[in-house]
């Protein structure tokens, strides 16, 4: 990427990352080396190494127990890890529209092969937010073995009510997974207090850690029902033929992502630094603004532009006449500006928004690391595409 180029991408994964994520990648690779629990030399600094990790996860989560975590490759693996994990043939999902295919495919995959059968509950287009009466109704009435809740849509950015949802969940006696990954980093998440029972998360988005990261956490009393699809050596109990029934051997076969661990603690400690509180309150200045001035670009409309509060950063618009698909290669082509622009791998969730037959739309995400100034250049080069058109 030249350092002219406006990175605004941060919803696929975040950049830059901070410059002791890269010192801590670089390091590992060139010092450290070693495997994980292998025993090989040098295994010592990288037990220690994903140690400390795992606590810092557990501690941003509010996880008790830091063995509930295990380290995935990305937030699609640690679901994939989870789903094919805990369902059963027969089983009845309850989702939402707002799913990413990382849950959606899966999902459809089991109700193929396992005869599991999946409901959507479709989201509010105008606010954003799940169908709480159809959410309840079918929770009450059905009783699914496990409910999975977008804590944030990767297309519209907003938040949705968690603990209001979780609740009806667990009146049904649901099991709930929780997929992270558009939240995690921007939204404090508590797994005691808010009873999540599975969490897949990214580490590589707004935690800031290096693309080949994320994680899981699978509530203590879930271990025991938790298979793991991904069999093979932990480095653990090698004698037996066996996949290890304990977290987090359990769900870690093979070698681990070492330097992108090394990377993701050193951007877990960053997050105490004032330079990250400093970054972070711009970011909460920036985002209401970046909405509230591309509302009033003529012919743009900003999905759920209305819950500007509740939003963590991905801002999608359409602009009338004008495909999304061509839009985001002129801000690329001539402003430098990268985005996205499609359907973002949630199409349900712009069938639910009317936007998936025009070619949904075009997502702007801005990181931690953008500028104010890069946000007038994005608002200037929308407007200067709408009135050339
Ligand atoms: C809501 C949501 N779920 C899952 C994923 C998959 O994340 P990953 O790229 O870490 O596999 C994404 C990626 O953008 C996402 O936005």
């Amino acid at each position: 990427m030249n350092s002219a180029t406006i990175y605004l991408d941060n919803a696929t994964t975040s950049f830059p990352k901070p410059e002791t994520v890269y010192e801590a990648v670089d390091t590992y690779q060139r010092r450290t080396g070693a495997a994980f629990a292998r025993g090989t030399h040098g295994s010592e600094s990288a037990d220690s190494v994903a140690d400390r990790c795992r606590h810092q996860l557990a501690q941003l989560i509010g996880a008790q127990d830091p063995r509930s975590v295990a380290f995935t490759f990305n937030a699609t693996d640690g679901l994939n890890l989870l789903l094919r994990g805990m369902l059963r043939s027969g089983d009845h999902v309850l989702t939402t529209t707002l799913e990413h295919n990382s849950v959606v495919r899966p999902l459809e995959q089991l109700a193929d092969r396992l005869s599991i059968t999946v409901d959507y509950v479709p989201f509010d287009s105008a606010s954003g937010v799940i169908d709480s009466n159809q959410f309840e109704q079918i929770c009450r009435t059905q009783s699914p073995s496990l409910v999975v809740l977008n804590m944030a849509s990767n297309v519209t950015g907003i938040v949705q009510p968690l603990s209001q949802m979780i609740r009806v969940a667990k009146s049904a006696a649901a099991t709930v997974l929780v997929d992270g990954s558009q939240a995690v980093g921007h939204v404090p998440l508590n797994v005691e207090t808010l009873e999540v029972d599975l969490l897949a998360a990214p580490g590589h988005k707004a935690l800031g850690g290096p693309l080949g990261t994320g994680f899981v956490y699978v509530r203590p009393s879930l271990h025991d029902r938790m298979i793991s699809f991904r069999c093979g050596g932990t480095g653990t109990d090698s004698s037996s033929v066996q996949q290890p029934a304990l977290m987090p051997e359990l769900l870690e076969s093979g070698n681990l992502n070492m330097p992108g661990i090394a990377g993701l603690a050193e951007a877990l400690t960053w997050r105490n630094t004032d330079e990250f509180r400093n970054l972070l309150e711009r970011r909460h200045r920036q985002i209401p603004e970046l909405i509230r001035r591309l509302s009033e670009v003529p012919r743009v409309t900003v999905c759920c532009e209305g819950s500007v509060d509740q939003n963590v950063g991905v801002v999608s618009f359409f602009v009338e006449g004008i495909d999304p698909h061509e839009v985001a290669v002129i801000l690329s082509q001539s402003f430098g500006i990268q985005c996205r622009a499609g359907l973002h791998c949630a199409p349900l969730a712009h069938r639910t928004l009317g936007t998936e037959s025009s070619g949904g739309t075009i997502r702007l995400s801005p990181g931690l690391f953008t500028t104010d100034d890069e946000i007038d250049q994005a608002i200037h080069a929308v407007s200067q595409i709408v009135s050339a058109y």
